[in-house]
């Protein structure tokens, strides 16, 4: 979807709160139910203004609890929230001018799209005059104006969340809150209406918070990830710093696929590189890898796409040494393949592979990768 400016509009952001974008700051917030259930164990996370955050991971893993702290829905027991540099952690939720967007649209069916627009402007006694402007400046937003007259049940999901996302903006809320919106949707519409949110936060520039459990979402929307597991959060960083540079086995296996190899002592030297002591034999680390570790790593990582397989024991030496290997079994999943590759005693790696380059089963190969696409991992 393209967004188009509104009419009369300057070129400053359509839907920004007057003093701008507001950033977001989670102090040491502990959530402890009345059960006695820690929802969120000491947590802090840093939002710049105008960044699209996502909180990602898996069920239970306290993404909803952190979107209601930062809300005002939920008290923490303790900690500090405070939003565009104001302490807010004991503000109700009405006063902390937040957008809302849930799984579940809580639309009013019956209202139309432009009604359903309007209604938040007239909780907040918004003139007539200027609840008009403002809903025809959303349904531009939303590229929805054709469907204003119609009641939003006889629209499709797709464009009912949309309408969602419009109402939410609407009186101009400094945060805008999304908790799994696109749960409900099929695959390629939650593309679609990704794509066109990420427009319209990027339009508005309002500072935005994005809940899901779906890693490709996640890595098309966001500006930043935080990656939760457990009510804690295990790493905050860009998407490609976390599929890069992941800093745990969690995070490692949660986004995407990792080959994932013990580390016996990290103490080797082959000439003035570092080598890690494998079962897989001496492998060499990046040294910028072993100096970012806390000395603790006991693993490394190495993608199925960084692999390479080669029909002789030869490399360049940008390239880990060869090591030797049979071909097991291969998964074709159409645009690739990902192959099981053994070594002598029986411990397995996956390797991706255009189909028409993989060697018959069975065949003796050897394995290799650019040396400095191992990283290393706490565990
Ligand atoms: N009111 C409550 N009382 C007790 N435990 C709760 C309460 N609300 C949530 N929990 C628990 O806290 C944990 C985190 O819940 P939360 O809803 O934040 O998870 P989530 O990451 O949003 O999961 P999902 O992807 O399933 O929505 C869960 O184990 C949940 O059962
Ligand atoms: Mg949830």
């Amino acid at each position: 979807m393209m967004v188009k400016r509104t009419q009369g509009e300057a070129a400053g952001p359509a839907s920004a709160p007057d003093d701008g974008a507001n950033g977001i700051d989670v102090n040491a917030v502990e959530v402890r139910f009345p059960n006695g259930y820690f929802g969120l164990k000491r947590t802090s996370l840093t939002i710049p203004p105008g960044a699209f955050c996502t909180l990602l991971g898996p069920s239970g893993s306290g993404k909803t609890t952190l979107l209601r702290v930062i809300a005002g829905l939920l008290t923490p027991n303790s900690g500090k929230i405070s939003i565009g540099n104001k302490e807010v952690t004991s503000l109700p939720v009405q006063s902390r001018n937040i957008g809302f967007v849930f799984q579940n649209y809580a639309l009013f069916p019956h209202m139309t799209v432009a009604q359903n627009i309007e209604y938040p402007l007239k909780l907040h006694k918004w003139s007539q005059n200027e609840r008009r402007a403002r809903v025809t400046e959303i349904l531009e937003l939303i590229e929805l104006p054709h469907v204003a007259e119609r009641a939003v049940g006889e629209l499709s999901g797709g464009q009912q969340q949309r309408v969602a996302i419009g109402r939410a903006l609407a009186y101009r809320p400094s945060l805008l809150l999304l908790d799994e919106p696109m749960g409900a949707l099929d695959r390629r519409l939650r593309q679609q209406l990704g794509t066109d949110l990420r427009e319209i936060q990027q339009r508005t520039g309002i500072t935005t918070v994005y809940v899901t459990h779906d890693q490709e979402e996640a890595f098309i929307l966001s500006d930043k990830i935080a990656i939760m597991d457990g009510g804690a959060i295990l790493q905050y960083d860009t998407p490609a710093e976390l599929y890069f540079r992941p800093k745990s086995r969690f995070v490692a296996r949660f986004l995407g696929e990792a080959n994932i190899i013990q580390i016996a002592d990290l103490s080797g030297m082959a000439g003035n590189v570092p080598t890690a002591n494998t079962s897989f034999g001496e492998i060499p680390i990046p040294a910028a890898s072993v100096r970012s570790s806390n000395g603790g790593a006991l693993s490394l990582v190495l993608r199925p796409e960084d692999l390479i397989l080669l029909d002789a024991e030869s490399a360049g030496p940008e390239m880990a040494p060869p090591i030797p290997v049979k071909i097991e079994k291969e998964l074709f999943l159409g645009s690739r393949c990902l192959v099981t590759v053994s070594k002598q005693g029986g411990e397995t790696l996956l390797v991706e592979c255009a189909k028409s380059h993989i060697p018959p089963f069975g065949s003796k190969v050897w394995l290799t990768w650019k040396r400095d696409a191992a990283v290393l991992i706490d565990r």
